[in-house]
């Protein structure tokens, strides 16, 4: 599931992420460097990714 088209995340590395820091958004983007580049996967309405990066979190959130 891809949540960073620019720096191809996907929602596993993300939850890898949130499990270290929880959510700390910014402690995500500087390890897995999504959102980074357009900006567009920190709207929760960007069209460029299946789930975009603060729906990620709170579902990886949910599942941890
Ligand atoms: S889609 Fe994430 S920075 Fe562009």
């Amino acid at each position: 599931m891809l949540v960073c088209d620019c720096n191809e995340v996907t929602f596993d590395m993300i939850k890898a992420a949130v499990a270290k820091h929880g959510g700390n958004i910014d402690a995500i983007k500087d390890e897995t460097s999504a959102g980074t580049v357009c900006e567009c996967c920190l709207e929760e309405d960007c069209e460029k990714v299946d789930l975009a990066l603060p729906l990620a979190v709170k579902k990886a959130l949910e599942e941890l």
